[in-house]
């Protein structure tokens, strides 16, 4: 199978070309950033699958800048909507499937149990308004076919994220500020590219007419920002007090839900994926840090 992979320069477009490093892999792996296939313009997209044609896209770019969407609407609902819309029709085209994802974040944050695929969205910010968007366009153009993965708290060795900055921020000052209204499950993005590459090779998803399903994934575990900082300078035994504080006393230009757990049980189930616990997935990010692995 030829397997393309969108965002090969973000988290977990890197943790899944390491992981098909890691393991042996019998199909054939491409892997694009913006340079090759830029999703803000429509052309582009077109002419990239014109002389390109796969079996499975797994589609990891987005535009992920949470605050910034808010000013930058339209570029934020090209990449996160109308360019899944437009992989969507092109994957149908060429009979491939697809895997999307998306995010906790077409949640309001307003419930108090895990949110299942089924529960009600209700996006309070732009981000996450462009992501639902991105999923209904993506639904209604494939009924069959394609994969839709929310995750959450996304974190690893790679580019910019709350584990690396806790880190540098640690090694600078004594003590932080975080906020610890906000509730979540972090999702170590090493083990999702792992669940990606398990589903990829699952008979339920190679089925002719696999019926087009949202699943949620993240590590096991419910925590604040606030104990995610404690628990990275604890496993880093860096000197650094944290201070819990709530998002009112830390204003920002943007709304962001308050507890936006996730119920993995469903992706767990129905491809056999083992979800791991937050604690351990994040030690092993650390460790990985270390060894510049
Ligand atoms: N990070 C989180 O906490 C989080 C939480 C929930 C869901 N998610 C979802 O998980 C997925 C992966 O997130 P991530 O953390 O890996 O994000 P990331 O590190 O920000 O990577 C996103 C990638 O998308 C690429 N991209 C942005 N604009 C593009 C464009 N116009 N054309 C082509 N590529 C473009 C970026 O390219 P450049 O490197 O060139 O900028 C980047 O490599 C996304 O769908 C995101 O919405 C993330």
């Amino acid at each position: 199978m030829r397997i393309l992979v969108t965002g090969k320069n973000g988290q977990l477009g890197k943790s899944i070309h390491k992981a098909v490093a890691n393991n042996e892999q019998t199909n054939e792996f491409v892997f694009v950033g913006r340079e090759e296939l830029d999703l803000s313009d429509r052309n582009n997209i077109t002419h990239y699958f014109e002389g390109n044609v796969f079996d499975i896209i797994i589609n990891c770019a987005a535009y992920t800048t949470v605050d910034k969407a808010e000013e930058e609407l339209e570029l934020a609902n090209q990449i996160n909507h109308l360019a899944v819309k437009q992989l969507a029709q092109i994957a149908k085209k060429q009979q491939a499937k697809l895997i999307h994802i998306s995010t906790d974040y077409v949640f309001d944050g307003e419930s108090d149990k895990p949110y299942t695929e089924t529960d009600e969205t209700n996006p309070i910010n732009v981000y996450g308004r462009t992501k639902l968007s991105g999923e209904q366009a993506l639904q209604e153009v494939m009924p069959t076919n394609a994969t839709i993965i929310r995750t959450s708290w996304v974190y690893s060795e790679h580019g910019n994220n709350f584990v690396k900055t806790m880190l540098k921020l640690g090694k600078e000052r004594d003590e932080l500020n975080v906020v610890s209204d906000q509730k979540g499950s972090p999702t170590y993005a090493t083990d999702l590219a792992n669940a990606i590459l398990d589903i990829v090779q699952n008979k339920t998803f190679k089925e002719a007419k696999y019926e087009t399903q949202v699943y949620h994934y993240s590590n096991k575990g419910k925590i604040s920002w606030y104990e995610f900082a404690q628990e990275i300078f604890h496993i880093t035994k860096i000197d650094c007090k944290v201070n819990s504080i709530t998002t009112n006393q830390y204003p920002t230009s943007v709304n962001r839900p308050k507890d936006t757990v996730i119920n993995k049980s469903k992706i767990a189930k129905v491809f056999n994926i083992n979800i791991s616990d937050w604690k351990k997935s994040l030690q092993a990010c650390i460790k990985n840090i270390k060894d510049n692995k």
